[in-house]
């Protein structure tokens, strides 16, 4: 089995080699500056580790590691156009520094770029793949279009909220682990378990991102600190204090969903957030959905070493930083 130090290695690399089209060079620009700015390239990595883990060629997967991460660069472009962020990985997100039309072209021909990516796995999984990457990105258009609209509405149930991140974020994970499955060879029946343990996961990572949008250290995190507050996003925080707050206290935080004050604002939301435990409350959250895609993972038919790396990722993610 491969480290996932070693994938990351190959990612990067990989990533490092690809030439984009130097005209418009104003088109082609934001796509290096995000593409090299890092991040934590967990979805191409999970990806590989699934190749892996099937005994699979993780060469033969690169081409699918790019797709998936070049869509999800993609999604950032466009994700912080749409909540108005300042910062993506502790630098200017592409729309400040470009402006949002550029931002817009730039992500849509990105879309363009990872389709060319995709295409060029192994013809014999090429139909598999194209489905499995449509799919994926069609789900995160919608669970996005939900996170928007959630803003505006104040009776989001948990319940939606869980679907709105599966489609937004958790797609995206068990999408890629499938396509490393896919590119392995493994059987439906097997794509379906490793599809079952990313989406879990990644619905757990998105809990976990909803956290350190609040609780985050900001020179670690590398967003705004509280974006979340600020836009009213109707994250599990929000969604279970306003389940538990008080009848005294309701109107303290009722109010505060139209104030213009920012920093009053994100103080008063924390203040309830801390009366209330929430935040233990999304950590205890976030391990129902660990142990569901734990539970997946269980039913994969391959020895229990080769496993272990994965595991060791997913708990790690848990405790992330950033
Ligand atoms: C950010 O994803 C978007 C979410 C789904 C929360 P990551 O936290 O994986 O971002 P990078 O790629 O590591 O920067
Ligand atoms: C992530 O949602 C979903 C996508 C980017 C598709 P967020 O809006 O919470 O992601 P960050 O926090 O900006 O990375
Ligand atoms: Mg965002
Ligand atoms: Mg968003
Ligand atoms: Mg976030």
């Amino acid at each position: 089995m491969h480290s996932p130090t070693t994938l990351l290695k190959l990612i990067e690399q990989s990533i490092n080699d690809i030439s984009y089209p130097t005209y418009p060079s104003s088109l082609y620009e934001p796509i290096s500056y995000i593409m090299s700015l890092g991040g934590k390239r967990i979805r191409p990595t999970m990806l590989l580790m699934a190749t892996d883990l099937f005994s699979g060629d993780i060469q033969k997967a690169i081409p699918a590691a790019l797709a998936i991460e070049t869509f999800h660069n993609f999604t950032l472009i466009h994700d912080d156009i749409m909540d108005n962020a300042p910062l993506r990985r502790g630098r200017q997100t592409v729309h400040e520094k470009w402006g949002t039309n550029t931002a817009i072209l730039s992500g849509d021909v990105m879309m363009v770029e990872a389709n060319k990516h995709i295409t060029r796995v192994e013809l014999a999984v090429l139909k598999p793949a194209l489905d499995t990457f449509n799919a994926t990105a069609q789900g995160v258009c919608e669970g996005q279009q939900l996170d928007m609209e959630f803003e505006n509405r104040d009776d989001v149930s948990i319940e939606e909220y869980i679907d709105m991140i599966r489609l937004k974020t958790a797609v995206l994970l068990g999408g890629a682990m499938k396509l490393g499955a896919i590119v392995a060879g493994a059987n439906d029946q097997e794509a379906d378990h490793i599809y079952d343990f990313g989406e879990n996961l990644g619905i757990a990572f998105q809990l976990q991102d909803d956290i350190l949008d609040v609780f985050g250290d900001p020179e670690k995190f590398g967003k705004q600190i509280a974006g979340d507050i600020i836009a009213n996003k109707k994250t599990f925080l929000l969604l279970k204090l306003q389940e538990l707050v008080s009848p005294e206290d309701n109107p303290k935080l009722t109010q505060q969903f139209s104030n213009k004050d920012f920093e009053k604002k994100i103080q008063q939301v924390t203040r309830l957030y801390g009366n209330y435990k929430i935040r233990e409350l999304a950590t205890s959250e976030m391990k129902v959905y660990l142990d569901k895609a734990f539970k997946a993972l269980n039913n994969i038919q391959v020895p229990e070493s080769q496993k272990t790396e994965i595991i060791r990722l997913a708990r790690q993610l848990m405790n992330r930083e950033y």
